[in-house]
């Protein structure tokens, strides 16, 4: 504060008020437009990168299950993964019965169950609302499965696909397992 007023010159005060005020709107202006840096940061590694940047907070909810059962659980999703680039693939051909097909064998109704009364599907450690999702996962494929069958409008079909690809955003945005 002191410094400031002691800085402000007061001799001559027919000039140098005029050239103080230009001089203080030119301030305020640099100051309102963020031309000047408000803290004393310095161009360096960081310089440039936009602020805010901090690693998201992880906010899935940790799901824990056997470590043999997670292992189950992730074979599975790395084929649901490759299930999805070949119906990406067969629909590209045109061919929508395998299209249909894959989504059906690999992720359908008629897929579920697959690990029953081995003791490691991994299922029955998932909470109610993630098993939900899974389920409306495997819904999702048959209807999709149904709909590449009757080969009507390709929108509507990759609408159907999309509704599968949902629930697999849905549910890793709110589940992990470690
Ligand atoms: C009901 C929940 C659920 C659904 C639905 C689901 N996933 Fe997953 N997925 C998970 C969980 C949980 C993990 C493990 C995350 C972690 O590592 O903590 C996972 C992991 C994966 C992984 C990584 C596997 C690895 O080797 O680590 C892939 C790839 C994947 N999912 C693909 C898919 C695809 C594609 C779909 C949809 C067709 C899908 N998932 C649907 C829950 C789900």
């Amino acid at each position: 504060m002191d410094k400031k007023s002691g800085q402000r010159p007061c001799t001559k005060k027919g000039r140098v008020l005029p050239l103080l005020g230009v001089f203080l709107s030119f301030m305020l202006t640099v100051l309102f437009t963020g031309l000047i840096p408000t803290s004393n940061a310095q161009p360096g590694p960081g310089y440039g990168r936009q602020k805010n940047i901090t690693p998201a907070k992880d906010e899935r909810e940790l799901v824990s299950m056997p470590e043999g059962v997670m292992q189950v659980l992730r074979q599975d999703m790395r084929s649901h993964l490759t299930s999805i680039d070949q119906i990406l693939s067969h629909l590209a051909e045109g061919d929508l019965d395998m299209a249909a097909e894959i989504a059906e064998s690999e992720m359908g109704r008629g897929s579920m169950g697959k690990h029953r009364g081995t003791g490691m599907g991994p299922g029955r450690y998932m909470p109610s609302d993630m098993h939900d999702i899974g389920f409306g996962m495997h819904q999702a494929a048959s209807n999709f499965a149904e709909i590449a069958k009757k080969k009507g409008e390709l929108k509507g079909i990759y609408a159907a696909l999309q509704e599968v690809t949902s629930h697999c955003v849905a549910c890793h945005l709110s589940y992990r397992i470690r």
